[in-house]
């Protein structure tokens, strides 16, 4: 989700022409503000500061939201539209009068030099235009021009860079005071810890204002370790960059993939520029990223003619944007222009539609995962939306369902946020005929009939049956995965086949497959029976770190189980290894080392292992294959290598060094395969080493 309860708080441009706020004449108190509400329209204005205020509570006090970023612009924009219809109701505590949530408990508070100021919303080219009229007219018909910038959606932080030192990071907080996340921004290796002042002078004094995100590969690989490790996965990249910056332990932030793009500056002295466009330009110059995308524009038809391009580039940009920002270029214009309450009257948002549609809810089933977790699901009427079909979306726990309260054969609201799972907004309870009917869960696994339980303190429920098919065809598909054992061929419905036939019980089972029978199922010649079973052959000499990340061990994701492997060498090693042994290693919490010591110490588990080795599953990497000959470099791969990326970030993990999927100053290798990216554009802007395959066979030692 997004930056929504930001942007969303658009202030009403008669706001400077309001009358004063009169109490209301009754003696019922509004939950948040000063007024009192009778009537119908004050009681609406009650609910729904009530309503905005809890979800600003749950988006920026407990990164949790629960409904849509375009569901939450709705109820911002009616609240707006009431106060501006009855401005007797204003209130100066009204959830359209506060930029976000008060700092949380668990920071020290760090007030800003200057406001952290929001931005007001446009949806299409005739409020465009009346900005862009708008503007002009108050400039006195002078010339304008515009910068135009990616909207990206992720958390805003204020960094204060005194003498070119970074001093203090904050979160945005209630725009006045945020929270000092000093220790956890220093992790952000796109963040510049000093500025360099080589190329442009740098301020004594500057507060640079940008936003911290993660990108969408990014995010798709930690939230894939995530459900490895079973640990929730973050509804959407803002999401997860929010939750990461504000950790209380910034050892967790350091290992999540967080960048910075920087948008905007507060206060600053001296100050050497004079357009914003120059100091984007300076600030690119000093060492901080600055999106690439950003163009300037001197009409309403050069502004539309950039919204579409970026609407259109959406869905390829690595980060995730939620429209544009329009703002006037000249630092004097913008002052002349100055603030209305908590929005610039220089800039404004240029927001992208959302991606909703509306379909029915046929079924909600239960889905049993990998470790026996069971996720209600929305089977749907196949909708499409954003270019895709959508036929089922995650309702993720009871809670949320009772939350939303979404019943089988209800007709609902679905949307695409960002290019993550799709989400039932709400129900439309107007078109309910009665006919629907509340979910419930099931108390037996639909799988395997065992009993499902809710574990203490958790929101989830699981089924509790060792040898549940539906668990099985979970772990195997994991076992299969691209950065797991690899097996190609080996997909959703044909792990389910070879369940459902009684052909695979266990992994072992995997590698006692042979053509014969396999080209006996359905859907299935020779020929892909033959490679599959190659696949699987391959795959027994995958690495011990694929292998580990493979078993499913929980908490135990991707980097985990390279950590563990370089630490232990053998899985008889790992197996064997104490609680204290290892904690001791670097990287692995007491969490992982008693989740990992359950794991080994599981009479199943046991049995499975040796089976495996009976079967001859023998992991290639023994700990003196591995090298340093990369430590401590950073390498970015672009276009199509000759082997599958996975393996190149491998090899190239394996000999000590980083792969990281975008380019920065700190990137030492951009390796260059055919049809490059757009990463190679920007490897040479920066001035970043390029090199072919063969250079990095070389620089590993292995022959090409
Ligand atoms: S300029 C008043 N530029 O949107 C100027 N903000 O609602 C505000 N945002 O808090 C900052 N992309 O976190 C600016 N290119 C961009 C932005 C951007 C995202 C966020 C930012 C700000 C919020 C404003």
């Amino acid at each position: 989700m997004k930056a929504h309860h930001e942007e969303g708080l658009t202030v009403p441009s008669h706001r400077g022409r309001q009358e004063p706020s009169r109490p209301f004449p009754s003696t019922n108190r509004c939950a948040r503000g000063t007024i009192v509400a009778t009537g119908d329209v004050a009681k609406r204005i009650c609910a729904l500061r009530r309503e905005i205020e809890e979800h600003n509570r749950r988006y920026y006090l407990l990164d949790d939201p629960i409904i849509s970023d375009a569901e939450y612009d709705r109820l911002l924009r009616e609240l707006e539209r009431l106060e501006q219809e009855h401005p007797e109701y204003a209130s100066a505590d009204s959830p359209t009068q506060r930029p976000g949530a008060p700092p949380l408990d668990a920071f020290e508070p760090s007030p800003h030099l200057s406001p952290m100021l929001s931005l007001a919303n446009v949806f299409d080219e005739t409020e465009l235009s009346e900005f862009v009229e708008r503007t002009q007219r108050a400039l006195g018909g002078e010339p304008v021009m515009f910068v135009c910038e990616p909207k990206l959606d992720g958390v805003a932080v204020n960094l204060l860079y005194e003498e070119g030192r970074l001093v203090r990071a904050a979160t945005r907080g209630d725009g006045t005071v945020g929270e000092d996340v000093t220790a956890n921004a220093r992790t952000i290796r796109s963040l510049p810890l000093e500025l360099d002042g080589s190329r442009a002078p740098v301020p004594s004094r500057v507060e640079i204002r940008g936003e911290v995100v993660i990108s969408r590969a990014d995010f798709a690989a930690l939230n894939e370790e995530r459900e490895a490790a079973g640990e929730p996965a973050f509804a959407n990249p803002r999401n997860a960059a929010a939750g990461s910056l504000r950790q209380l332990d910034s050892s967790v932030t350091a290992r999540r993939p967080l960048d910075l793009y920087v948008h905007s500056h507060g206060h600053v002295e001296p100050r050497h520029f004079d357009t914003h466009s120059r100091f984007l330009a300076d600030a690119g110059r000093w060492g901080c990223r600055v999106h690439p995308l950003i163009r300037r524009a001197s009409n309403v038809a050069e502004i539309s003619a950039y919204y579409e391009t970026v609407e259109r580039r959406r869905e390829r940009l690595d980060v995730d944007i939620d429209g544009v920002v329009v703002k006037v270029d000249s630092l004097d214009q913008q002052h002349r222009l100055g603030e209305l309450s908590r929005s610039p009257r220089w800039a404004v948002a240029y927001k992208f539609k959302p991606r909703q549609a509306v379909t029915r809810v046929r079924d909600i089933v239960a889905s049993v995962g990998r470790l026996g977790t069971i996720t209600p699901v929305a089977e749907l009427e196949p909708v499409a939306l954003g270019g895709v079909t959508i036929a089922n979306a995650s309702l993720h726990n009871m809670d949320e369902i009772r939350r939303k309260d979404v019943r089988i054969g209800d007709w609902v609201v679905v949307e695409r946020a960002g290019d993550v799972i799709p989400q039932v907004v709400k129900p439309l309870v107007d078109r309910r005929d009665g006919s629907e009917r509340r979910f419930r869960m099931v108390r037996k696994c639909p799988a395997c009939g065992s009993r499902v339980v809710r574990l203490e303190g958790e929101v989830a429920y699981r089924c509790t049956g060792r040898s549940c098919p539906a668990q099985l065809k979970e772990a195997l598909r994991h076992f299969a995965g691209k950065t797991a054992m690899d097996i190609d061929g080996l997909g959703e419905k044909l792990v389910s086949n070879l369940v459902d036939s009684g052909m695979l019980r266990s992994f072992a089972d995997l590698y006692r497959l042979d053509v014969e029978r396999l080209a006996a199922l359905e859907r299935m010649g020779p020929k892909s029976a033959a490679n599959l079973v190659r696949a699987i052959e391959e795959s027994r000499t995958r690495s011990l770190d694929r292998l580990i990340y493979a078993l499913g061990i929980r908490h135990v994701g991707e980097t985990a189980a390279r950590i563990l492997a370089r630490a232990f060498g053998s899985l008889d090693r790992l197996a064997t290894a104490t609680v204290e042994e290892l904690t001791a290693v670097d990287g692995i919490g007491p969490e992982m080392a008693a989740a990992v010591r359950a794991f080994f110490d599981d009479p199943g588990n046991r049995r499975m292992l040796a089976e495996l080795e009976e079967v001859g599953v023998r992991p290639s990497t023994a700990a003196g294959e591995e090298s340093d000959r990369l430590a401590g470099k950073t390498f970015v791969l672009t276009g199509t290598l000759s082997l599958p990326r996975n393996r190149v970030k491998e090899l190239i993990q394996q000999a000590g060094g980083t792969v990281s999927s975008s380019v920065s100053r700190k990137t030492d290798y951009v390796v260059v395969g055919e049809d490059p990216g757009s990463k190679l554009r920007k490897a040479r802007e920066l001035g970043v080493a390029t090199i072919g395959e063969r250079e990095l066979w070389e620089l590993i030692g292995r022959p090409a």
